[in-house]
């Protein structure tokens, strides 16, 4: 339990604990995807697109722990049974010397627990690790334009909109524009 970063109680009372995911948990990371996909369509991938295998996404995870600009957190009940996953969330740093300093946030939580402060934990805890990084300067994110519900928690937490990719996503019926966001990992600089 030594990757545990918090531990408390959903806004039900119901205890949970934010985590630092490994490979582990690859199996129920991979079906918490499986499940986020299908429960919104607020996220750039589909039910329709292939998720990894169980194989590739235990090295995923192994890479996001080894690489230093890279965090990967889960949310779950603490219960002697490994319990499906509440909420998660990653931050992957640029691959390159010149993008290095950033971190791309994505995240996604069980439409059964929204509104009961999962989701603020999640970037409440990666943004506790992004200002300890010493690589991360800033996080930055792309949100649905139309996800008002994501982008207030976002504003909620530091982030400003930083501009608009116009029509970037293709829904069912339209084209979406995507909102990009960002804020420094040093609460100083905001
Ligand atoms: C966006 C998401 C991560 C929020 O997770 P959550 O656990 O429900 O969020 P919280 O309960 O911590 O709520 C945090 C804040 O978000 C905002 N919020 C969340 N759901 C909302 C809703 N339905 N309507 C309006 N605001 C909402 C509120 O500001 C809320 O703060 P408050 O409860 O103090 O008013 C979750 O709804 C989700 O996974 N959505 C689908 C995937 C997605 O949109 N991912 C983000 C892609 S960029």
């Amino acid at each position: 339990m030594s990757n545990v970063v918090w531990r408390g109680r959903d806004a039900e009372g119901d205890e949970y604990v934010v985590s630092v995911g490994s490979r582990r948990d690859a199996d129920r990371f991979l079906s918490h995807m499986e499940a986020i996909v299908s429960e919104t369509d607020r996220l750039l991938q589909s039910p329709e697109d292939e998720l990894p295998d169980a194989t590739t996404q235990r090295a995923i995870l192994d890479q996001l722990d080894r690489l230093k600009n890279c965090l990967c957190l889960i949310a779950y009940r603490p219960r002697l049974v490994r319990q499906d996953l509440l909420g998660s969330l990653t931050l992957l740093g640029g691959t390159t010397r010149r993008t290095r300093h950033i971190a791309k946030l994505g995240m996604g939580v069980r439409r059964t627990v929204w509104r009961r402060g999962i989701g603020r934990r999640l970037v409440t805890e990666s943004l506790r690790w992004a200002e300890r990084n010493a690589i991360v300067e800033r996080v930055a994110l792309q949100v649905y334009a139309s996800n008002t519900a994501a982008m207030s928690l976002y504003e909620d937490m530091g982030f400003e909109v930083d501009g608009r990719l116009q029509r970037e996503v293709q829904l069912e019926d339209h084209l979406e524009d995507l909102v990009t966001m960002s804020r420094p990992t040093s609460l100083e600089a905001l």
